[in-house]
């Protein structure tokens, strides 16, 4: 609870299609919020620790604060990270791309696989992980940002589905737009790069 994080700059391309500089600046506004409130609870978990007394109902709803925060945080980096240095597509003879073929089918079985999981109703992510137990990938939806995360799995790529991630742009029914316009920005050389 002693770090203080930073928020990153990320760096992204001046033209996004499908996505306004609007839509990025009112979402970057929000990822910075994240980490200042990940700071704001870890001062807070620091000051109650220092102080004489029985803070147990103090901590434990700190405590149950610091998950939706941290990983409102994080997950937004992998997502805007995933958007850093413009589109790419999949480089055909990396490690990740023989994954997408023996496991998915390919990278459009990918592409199919993410946006089924991300029209799921509601507030969330949708997450491809790598169990590297089972040395398999794996789809999931994360409830608003921590509900639903899989223990121990490694985050191979992240999309925020939230409605404030695209309701500048789109409106509630375009989902899909929103989703194909992402998926479409990706430099899946960052996502391939997180495949080791
Ligand atoms: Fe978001």
């Amino acid at each position: 609870m002693n770090h203080r994080y930073e928020a990153k700059k990320f760096n992204l391309p001046a033209d996004i299609p499908g996505l306004s500089a609007k839509q990025i600046e009112v979402h970057i506004g929000l990822y910075n919020g994240y980490v200042a409130h990940v700071n704001k609870l870890n001062e807070q978990l620091k000051s109650i620790c220092s102080n004489e007394g029985d803070h147990t109902y103090a901590m434990t709803e700190l405590n149950r604060r610091l998950g939706f925060e941290f990983n409102g945080m994080r997950m937004h980096e992998y997502y805007f990270e995933q958007l850093e240095g413009g589109a790419t597509a999949v480089d055909s003879s990396s490690k990740f791309a023989n994954m997408l073929q023996e496991k998915l089918g390919g990278f459009d079985g990918l592409i199919k696989g993410l946006t089924i999981t991300a029209l799921s109703r509601g507030i969330g992510w949708t997450v491809l992980y790598w169990d590297n137990v089972a040395q398999t990938p794996v789809m999931a939806w994360v409830s608003d940002h921590e509900l639903g995360t899989l223990a121990g799995l490694p985050i191979i790529f992240a999309i925020d589905m939230w409605e404030h991630a695209f309701m500048v742009d789109y409106t509630p029914t375009e989902k899909a737009q929103y989703i194909e316009a992402y998926l479409n920005n990706v430099n899946w050389s960052v996502v391939s790069g997180r495949f080791i």
